[in-house]
């Protein structure tokens, strides 16, 4: 396995395999890596063979946190990580620093990002209102570093997996992307980086998100059809008997366009945000 830190390097390195016809397939990942991630790490080696190379990237990058979030706190371990792409047979891991993801920036000379302008508006992207920017302006660069055939994304960041899609078909990026399903703790739970955060009390007070979603499945296999607005306020009462729980969105909308729609149905896209203490954690489903 290769490591490589030089973004000229990662691009000379992916231009040699696309001329000699080898398959690249890319996870992007901001580290502190779990099975959810190891997850799309497999779904890659699937899609590229044996003949291909898988790339994974490790890069906690800084334009998709707002000034008040958790950048500098944001768990790294970069040890364990590269012993964990070692043993899932990842070919190079690349791991940027800041200075060559963002040349010129320290010093106010950086200016070009990429931004998503519809997709983008709700949800973590109404409650963080810089955050994709951040995503797709790094994914893009990624994207022209690592140039890859084949990018895996995880169905568990549901909003970005469409807003990456719709950018690389609205920009042209020769990539197909794949979108991999949640990975999950025994109790339900996603796995995430964050989890590392929820420390006593509050990790068990985290199993709510997953009950929330169980019982907005419930309600509908129930009653075949539920009004938005009704479940909404039902999953906030429920969410918040947890001392530490607060909600911060829960959304109910068509899956393709990211619409809301007011009579919840089978098929109809659930999303989720909540703060358990300090700690802000998302979640997902199909009902
Ligand atoms: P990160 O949170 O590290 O996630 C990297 C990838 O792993 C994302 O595609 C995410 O959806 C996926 N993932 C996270 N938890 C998962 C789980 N429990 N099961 C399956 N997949 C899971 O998402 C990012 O990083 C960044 O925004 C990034 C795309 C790397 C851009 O900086």
């Amino acid at each position: 396995m290769r490591i490589i830190s030089s973004t000229a390097a990662m691009q000379k390195l992916a231009l040699q395999w696309k001329r000699a016809g080898v398959k690249i397939g890319f996870v992007p990942t901001m580290g502190y890596l779990h099975a959810g991630h190891l997850s799309l790490v497999r779904a890659a080696r699937k899609r590229v063979g044996k003949s291909g190379k898988v790339v994974v990237s490790i890069y906690v990058n800084p334009t998709q946190f707002a000034p008040t979030e958790d950048l500098s706190k944001y768990p790294r371990d970069l040890k364990r990580d590269l012993k964990l792409c070692r043993e899932a047979g990842v070919d190079v891991v690349f791991t940027p620093g800041d200075a060559e993801m963002y040349p010129g920036k320290a010093d106010g000379n950086y200016s070009t990002y990429v931004v998503e302008e519809n997709l983008g508006r709700v949800m973590e992207g109404a409650s963080r209102p810089t955050h994709f920017r951040g995503v797709t302006t790094v994914v893009a660069k990624l994207f022209n570093i690592v140039l890859p055939d084949v990018s895996v994304f995880g169905q568990k960041d549901f909003q970005q997996a469409a807003i990456i899609r719709r950018m690389t078909r609205d920009l042209n990026f020769p990539v197909k992307i794949i979108v991999a399903p949640t990975l999950r703790e025994r109790d339900g739970l996603a796995m995430s980086s964050r989890n590392k955060y929820l420390t006593g009390d509050l990790r068990r007070q985290a199993t709510v998100l997953w009950c929330a979603i169980q019982v907005a499945k419930f309600a509908v296999q129930k009653s075949k059809s539920v009004t938005a607005a009704d479940l909404k306020a039902d999953l906030k009462k429920l969410i918040e008997i947890e001392p530490d729980a607060k909600l911060d969105y829960v959304e109910f909308f068509n899956p393709e366009t990211l619409q809301r729609v007011a009579q919840v149905k089978r098929g109809t896209q659930m999303a989720l945000a909540m703060f358990v203490g300090k700690t802000r954690l998302i979640d997902n489903a199909r009902l």
